[in-house]
């Protein structure tokens, strides 16, 4: 049977995030369903912003060939992404945009996103749990860098009430939504065998 490693991470580095406490429960249930189970903070792979001038320079920093390796050794990837204007955070669009630049010998470009299965999910202080954020997230990720990207979506809306003091969400169609979410991200991974 197909060995499901699963990567897990947050747009957020604030400490107390809401995203990083999502991505922690994701990490929870998929580890639960049997998954081998990652979960990086994107603090350990501080990145100056991307300009091409540095990359000609310097090439990319090493933390991005860090996460790189980091994503290759997955085959599912969880992102829990924050609503910032209605789009993804600076500092991860900033560690897509590096990542995305590494193609080694023989690879297709945005070679760390190709080949695994991603699920997408948010924690917002707003009532619509940061779907416009993600919509965007799905943009990049499927049409900027050709990954798959399943439709199920783990949004947590008024986040500052969505958990209890283990963790847990306090909605119980909340827990059930995650749930689906990491079945299905587990049942893609095994279905490209
Ligand atoms: C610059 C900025 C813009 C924001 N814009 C939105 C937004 O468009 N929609 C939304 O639901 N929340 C928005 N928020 C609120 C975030 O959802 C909230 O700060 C959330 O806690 C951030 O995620 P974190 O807890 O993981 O750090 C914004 C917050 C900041 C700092």
């Amino acid at each position: 049977m197909q060995d499901v490693r699963i990567l897990v991470l947050s747009g957020s580095i604030r400490s107390g995030s809401y995203n990083t406490q999502l991505a922690g429960l994701v990490a929870k249930y998929a580890a639960l369903s049997d998954a081998q189970v990652t979960q990086v903070s994107l603090a350990d792979y501080p990145m100056p912003i991307y300009d091409a001038d540095l990359e000609k320079e310097k090439g990319a920093p090493e933390a991005a060939r860090k996460l790189k390796a980091v994503f290759q050794k997955h085959n599912g990837v969880f992102i829990a992404s924050p609503e910032y204007n209605t789009a993804i955070t600076p500092l991860l669009k900033n560690t897509l945009d590096w990542v995305s630049r590494l193609s080694g010998e023989g690879e297709p470009p945005a070679a760390a996103f190709r080949n695994r299965v991603f699920a997408l999910g948010a924690a917002s202080t707003g009532a619509l749990g940061g779907i416009r954020g993600l919509i965007g997230l799905r943009t990049i990720l499927e049409i900027g860098l050709g990954a798959l990207v399943i439709p199920d979506m783990g949004m947590v809306p008024n986040a500052k009430s969505a958990f209890d003091e283990h963790g847990e969400p306090v909605n119980e169609r909340t827990a059930r939504l995650l749930q689906a979410m990491v079945d299905r991200l587990i049942a893609e991974v095994k279905l490209r065998g």
